[in-house]
């Protein structure tokens, strides 16, 4: 299949056959990650394989996320990590002010997901099938302690890659004219959101799997109707951020 309608075709995997990635498979999975552009050449990420089975039941009960029975697929963690920079400053004896900001923050974080994205475009090119799991921080303290995770880093999700054993369809995405501005900001229009909520409410009503009576504002409104993951900032402040 062409790349573009690879991209197309893209749904998140939640289950996978029991085929495992092979090593050189995994070897490359790495590397088009590496490959992202990154922001200064800082390559502000870690990736970590969780191989241990104990580990991955711990990560899959934070994230309320149970992947065939911790058997198939790989998880992927992936950190947004200036720790490696800290460790450069330190070597030469520079302050770490500017690296403890909420602009390396971001820098780290888009760094991360811009490499974790790259992965994602290449697994599904291999046919791999791939799912985030963002849930890894619902308990950002626990992470860190099975994860051994050092000051100035922050995981910012997980990722499961395997062969899917099953597939979902695609999910519409808004219409170009509602995400594309020329020159000047697109707003989302009363027309635009009722029009994409019919055809997200078709689309849950209809897929062949937890059929849904929804539609996109309803899920929106969901999302927002309390607080989450509550404790980041503190959690940011004790790694070393400075806000
Ligand atoms: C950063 C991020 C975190 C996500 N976390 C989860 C998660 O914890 N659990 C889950 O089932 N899906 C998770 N997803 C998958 C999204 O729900 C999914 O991408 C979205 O509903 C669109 O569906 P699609 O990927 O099948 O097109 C996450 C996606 C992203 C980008």
């Amino acid at each position: 299949m062409e790349l573009f309608e690879t991209m197309l075709q893209h749904t998140s995997v939640r289950s996978f056959t029991q085929q495992k990635l092979s090593n050189e498979l995994k070897e490359q999975l790495i590397l088009s990650a590496q490959s992202a552009s990154s922001s200064n050449f800082l390559q502000a990420f870690s990736i970590i394989e969780i191989a241990d089975a104990k580990k991955r039941k711990m990560i899959e009960q934070i994230a309320n996320f149970p992947v065939d029975n911790g058997e198939n697929g790989s998880l992927y963690i992936f950190v947004a990590d200036l720790n490696k920079h800290a460790q450069v400053l330190a070597l030469n004896g520079d302050s770490m002010e500017h690296l403890r900001t909420m602009e390396s923050l971001v820098v780290s974080i888009v760094d991360t997901t811009l490499a974790a994205q790259s992965m994602a475009v290449y697994a599904e090119s291999v046919g791999l099938g791939i799912c985030y799991v963002g849930g890894i921080r619902n308990n950002l303290f626990q992470l860190k302690e099975i994860l051994d995770l050092p000051e100035l880093t922050y995981p910012v999700f997980g990722m499961f890659v395997g062969y899917p054993s099953e597939k979902n369809e695609v999910k519409p995405r808004l219409p170009i004219a509602s995400v594309l501005g020329t020159n000047t900001y697109q707003t989302l229009t009363p027309e635009m959101i009722r029009s994409y909520d019919e055809k997200t409410a078709a689309y849950y009503q209809a897929r062949s799997s937890n059929t849904q009576e929804t539609n996109w504002s309803e899920k929106v409104r969901q999302q927002f109707r309390y607080p989450r993951r509550i404790n980041t900032v503190e959690f940011l402040k004790k790694q070393g951020f400075v806000f």
